[in-house]
């Protein structure tokens, strides 16, 4: 049992409206319940002996955070614990967008709810909002505030009112947390650039490249191509800081225990003015140890906890999502394991999935998706993942090497062949996609794109050919039938619901062009939108195709993720084939062909699992019942059904 069933017990019924006093009883049941734990976190990473007075500061942000969390929240962080792991439903439907790229400012974004209501979108992750530089900033993610709203936003106030807008929407609101770095600008950077020692040491600067050289020994790098290595020259300081990703990122110092109750606060205040779910950014990164790769450390791990716990105490009803593009086995981690089991993050990236999905587009076959997926960890009951096709970052192909060759194949070839059949290696391939931090001495590199364009869209569009065009709308309907079948909440990129294409502006933007990421986050188009209702064209098919299919998704119980899932050898590589909930009368059999030819599939399997009865079938997606003659199901290429089980 985690500490948010422990906390569900205590508070037992509250009552529809719990008074002051019952809430603030309700909080210190929490504090106690969470107390030893966090105590013991706390000592582990930051020794008692030295850092008594730190923990007494750390139980006093508590008390202030519970007294300034407004009461509407509290009274919803009560409802979310009765209403078990609300995040765990099959409700859910998210979608991801810069708010400037997508309507402009806050305000503007308020006026597009119906959008969002009209597509079944009730879970939003807006990228970075709060201040940043004005140069290069990493796209929201090198901070200047964590809680400010940027001007070119709109106001705090603004941020205020839309948080209530979607709240009485049921609209779930996702942010940001960049809990590993903050920019160069921050006022914590900007005094330890003017000699402030207490600030310097909130970060890891060194006088000189003894200690830098050492650690780079086994540091990898994040962005060769535009930021090689991990220490960057402060002039200002004449210091070296460690800057992981962009030299204008530093990297927060948490064996300081000054940062992390700093960070604690910020986390607090953000919570506090209506976010639902905090994104933990590049969370694997929190800890450095020298001889080591510095991600994924234990020390990281217990970080998150104490956070965790701590922002439980605060704000129950508020949780946290993983970003941790790792390893399958690292990624679960992040769901805690032994005694912070449950304890660490609610949701995780499924990155092994998204992955594997676009192996399968390449290769047209299905056995490495399939045993990936039946191979993940299991993870806590309590947990759940976000599934998505593509995010605003690139595409890494960080699949397990085993896994590659048990296949037959050569995993440095096969991943250059990815990397060629996605980024226009490849005469034949209809991918217009583009390579990030394409490193020539191993030959590794990653793959940025839109959907569309990667599925072949946007070729398609060139060639003016119907066929290839309604070829890469199917594709598009397939791996987001895939996802939003799949247990977790299904994530949309904005602008994917109406095929947009790659947007090439940012090769003309001198803080973007470095950057091919940028290629994959376009401008949305509000024009085909307007359209979408009067026009016959690949936008409103795949729109309305998307919009189909989330009204479908919440019509199954048996697609929450609390419902079994089962990936099914079907005898053909090229299907992808897998159940939920098989075990009861809610089962949902999911087949997807990812060949460019009509595959088939055995009507004794699909007999033996319950989904065709007297040689018929049911599809969900279409609502139509088929019968098959032979003994054998044709899929056309690009195929999706949803059976339903009889
Ligand atoms: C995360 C973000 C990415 C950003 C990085 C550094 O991975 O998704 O966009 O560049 O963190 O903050």
């Amino acid at each position: 049992m985690n500490q948010a069933a422990i906390h569900k017990i205590l508070a037992g019924k509250p009552g529809s409206k719990p008074t002051p006093r019952k809430l603030t009883q309700l909080f210190e049941k929490r504090r106690g319940a969470n107390f030893t734990l966090i105590q013991e976190l706390f000592f582990s990473l930051y020794p008692e002996t030295r850092h008594t007075a730190s923990f007494k500061s750390l139980q006093k942000l508590l008390a202030d955070g519970f007294k300034n969390r407004p009461a509407e929240l509290k009274h919803q962080d009560l409802q979310r614990q009765g209403d078990g792991n609300w995040y765990q439903s099959g409700a859910w439907a998210g979608m991801q967008l810069y708010v400037d790229r997508f309507c402009g400012d806050l305000k503007k974004l308020k006026e597009r709810i119906p959008y969002f209501e009209a597509l079944g979108i009730n879970f939003l992750h807006l990228m970075p909002i709060t201040k940043r530089p004005s140069g290069p900033n990493d796209g929201g993610y090198a901070v200047n505030s964590y809680t400010e709203i940027d001007p070119r936003y709109g106001t705090d106030q603004d941020f205020i009112s839309l948080t209530a807008a979607f709240r009485e929407k049921g609209i779930c609101l996702m942010l940001d947390f960049v809990v590993n770095h903050t920019s160069d600008e921050f006022p914590w950077a900007l005094e330890a650039k003017a000699g402030n020692l207490k600030y310097q040491e909130y970060y890891y600067t060194f006088p000189d490249r003894n200690i830098p050289d050492l650690f780079e020994q086994s540091l990898p790098e994040v962005f060769p191509e535009t930021a090689p290595g991990n220490f960057t020259f402060c002039p200002q300081m004449e210091r070296w800081v460690m800057t992981v990703f962009n030299n204008y990122q530093w990297d927060l110092n948490y064996t300081n225990p000054a940062v992390f109750l700093s960070m604690l606060e910020n986390l607090l205040e953000l919570s506090n003015k209506g976010v639902d779910v905090i994104r933990f950014d590049a969370l694997a990164f929190l800890w450095k140890k020298m001889g080591t790769t510095s991600q994924n450390l234990p020390e990281a791990h217990r970080l998150v906890a104490l956070f965790r716990l701590c922002l439980q105490v605060v704000a129950p009803g508020v949780i946290i999502l993983a970003e941790a593009i790792v390893a399958p086995d690292e990624i679960v981690a992040y769901f805690g394991k032994g005694i912070l089991e449950g304890n660490e993050c609610e949701i995780a990236y499924n990155a092994t999935f998204m992955a594997c999905l676009w192996n399968s587009v390449a290769t047209k076959k299905t056995r490495l998706l399939r045993q990936s997926l039946g191979n993940l960890p299991p993870k806590p009951d309590p947990s759940t993942w976000i599934n998505y096709v593509r995010c605003h970052d690139d595409i890494g192909l960080g699949f397990d090497d085993s896994h590659i060759s048990a296949l037959g194949w050569d995993p440095q070839t096969h991943r250059r062949f990815l990397l060629d059949y996605f980024c226009q290696r490849l005469d034949w391939s209809p991918a217009k996609g583009a390579v990030f931090m394409y490193n020539p001495f191993t030959g590794d590199g990653r793959i940025t794109g839109s959907t569309a364009s990667l599925l072949g869209l946007e070729r398609a569009l060139e060639e003016e050919d119907a066929l290839k065009i309604s070829s890469a709308e199917a594709k598009i309907l397939m791996l987001y039938g895939i996802i939003l079948a799949a247990p977790g909440i299904p994530l949309i990129y904005a602008g994917d619901e109406i095929g947009m294409l790659n947007d090439y502006s940012y090769m003309e933007e001198a803080d973007k062009m470095m950057d091919s990421r940028w290629i994959n986050r376009p401008i949305h188009d509000w024009d085909t939108v307007s359209g979408l209702s009067s026009e016959k064209n690949h936008a409103s098919r795949i729109y309305f195709g998307l919009q189909h299919l989330i009204a479908l998704r919440k019509q199954q119980p048996g697609l929450a993720d609390v419902c079994s899932v089962h990936y099914h050898d079907s005898g053909n590589n090229h299907l992808l084939v897998f159940e939920r909930d098989g075990e009861t009368d809610n089962g949902i059999l999911i087949l997807a062909n990812f060949d460019e030819s009509p595959q088939v599939v055995r009507t004794a399997l699909l007999g033996a699992l319950g989904y065709m009865r007297e040689g018929q079938f049911h599809n969900l997606i279409d609502g139509k019942t088929k019968k098959v003659r032979s003994g054998l199901l044709e899929l056309p290429p690009a195929e999706l059904l949803w059976l339903r089980k009889y």
